[in-house]
């Protein structure tokens, strides 16, 4: 829902000619608050550049920041460096950020990098020359592999999080750091992407997924603290990131990943229904109970599958489809019985395996109600 009004760059030159964009390398930094990093991190990665005598631009996004940054790229124009920014307004978002800048670049190799200067820029010649030659089709400055190091001072806390986010980001990359904010890639690759809808942080997740990137290079770097400013990555980027996982999740696995969730909200529906039935046994007849904890238990798993599995389907009105959800429950429970009986009846082997046999009716009457509610009730 950004809306893109004011992107006019707070300052724009041409400093290279038209023939010279097959060799030009746009690094695209996003920036938030970053006014006293603007200046180093530009006239840092403009002498690297230049002494590897690649020909380069610097697109700084920038989410609304006001804190000077504007005036500090202005004053680095007016000193010769091929650098503008490109001032977004409306929510901020680091991810769209980057896209944002990959669009307008002219380059033909694209360089995402952080402006804290925790990233190497002595790097980025490394990262442009394998993507140059072909050697893959996206280069990681890596955190993650031999030769790579961390600045000490990391808590705990932040490697656990790094360590749980790398996890949560295996089902779609193998590679070691998927998670850096440090990549380069072609345009071409960049230009041929599946829809873009990243949140938050992990542009370059999203990018190795809907660029279909297999063959990935890292390179090792040794990653920095920040001397100025803050960092904003906070515990609400976070749990964009569990948002981001379950597009990506969606967009890799379709219905897989559909039924997926559906599962795991089916489960945290039984935690429900038997808490809920814990309590209300205590002060009344079980045969009551009973009733209240499954009606609670089957509210709660069609809010949670309309506000997440099935979230596309929520324009449609909430008494109907409850009343849909309700209605494909119950046909799911007849499925189930039927199966677990007719087993359990009809076939030697399943009659002396009860309990097997109910776990079988359990499975088809999830699949079929999965199915009911996937095509009917939350049709999109
Ligand atoms: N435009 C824009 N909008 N830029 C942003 C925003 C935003 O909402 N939030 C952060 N940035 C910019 C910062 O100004 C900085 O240049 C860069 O994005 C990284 O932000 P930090 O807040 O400094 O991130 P970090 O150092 O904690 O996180 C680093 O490690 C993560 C993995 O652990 C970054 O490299 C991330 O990209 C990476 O995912």
């Amino acid at each position: 829902d950004f809306e893109m009004t004011n992107n006019q760059p707070a300052v724009e030159t041409n400093f290279l000619s038209e023939n010279d964009n097959g060799e030009l390398v746009s690094v695209v930094v996003p920036t938030f608050k970053e006014a006293e990093n603007v200046p180093l991190i530009v006239r840092k990665i403009h002498k690297v550049l230049t002494e590897s005598q690649i020909p380069h631009e610097i697109i700084l996004v920038d989410d609304d920041s006001q804190d000077g940054s504007v005036e500090e790229v202005e004053k680095l124009q007016q000193g010769g460096f091929p650098a503008f920014m490109i001032v977004r307004k409306g929510s901020r978002d680091l991810s769209l950020a980057v896209i944002e800048g990959f669009n307008r670049a002219k380059g033909s190799v694209l360089v995402c990098m952080d402006a804290d200067l925790s990233h190497p820029a002595d790097v980025i010649p490394e990262l442009v020359s394998c993507i140059k030659q072909d050697e893959a089709d996206f280069a990681i400055g890596s955190r993650y592999v031999e030769g790579a190091s961390i600045e000490a001072g990391w808590s705990v806390f932040r490697h656990l999080n790094s360590k749980i986010s790398k996890s949560l980001a295996l089902p779609f990359s193998n590679a070691k750091d998927p998670m850096s904010g440090f990549f380069a890639l072609k345009k071409e690759t960049f230009l041929n992407s599946a829809y873009l809808n990243p949140v938050g942080y992990k542009i370059g997740l999203e990018l190795i997924v809907k660029c279909g990137c297999k063959n990935i290079k890292e390179i090792p770097i040794f990653f920095s603290d920040r001397k100025y400013g803050s960092s904003k990555l906070s515990f609400q980027e976070q749990l964009k990131y569990i948002q981001h996982i379950k597009r990506l999740f969606d967009y890799k696995y379709g219905d897989l990943a559909k039924f997926f969730q559906f599962c795991i909200v089916g489960a945290t529906g039984a935690v429900v229904d038997l808490s809920s039935y814990n309590i209300f046994m205590s002060f009344m007849p079980i045969e009551i109970a009973r009733i209240i904890a499954i009606i609670i238990a089957m509210t709660w798993n069609f809010e949670m599958n309309r506000r997440f599995t099935f979230s596309y389907g929520k324009h449609r009105h909430w008494l109907k489809q409850y009343f849909g959800f309700v209605c494909c429950c119950s046909i799911g429970a007849v499925v189930n019985w039927s199966v677990s009986m007719s087993l359990s009846r009809n076939f030697e082997f399943w009659s002396e395996q009860l309990t097997l046999a109910a776990a079988a009716g359990i499975l088809c009457g999830t699949v079929f109600n999965f199915l009911l509610n996937r095509f009917w009730v939350y049709k999109k």
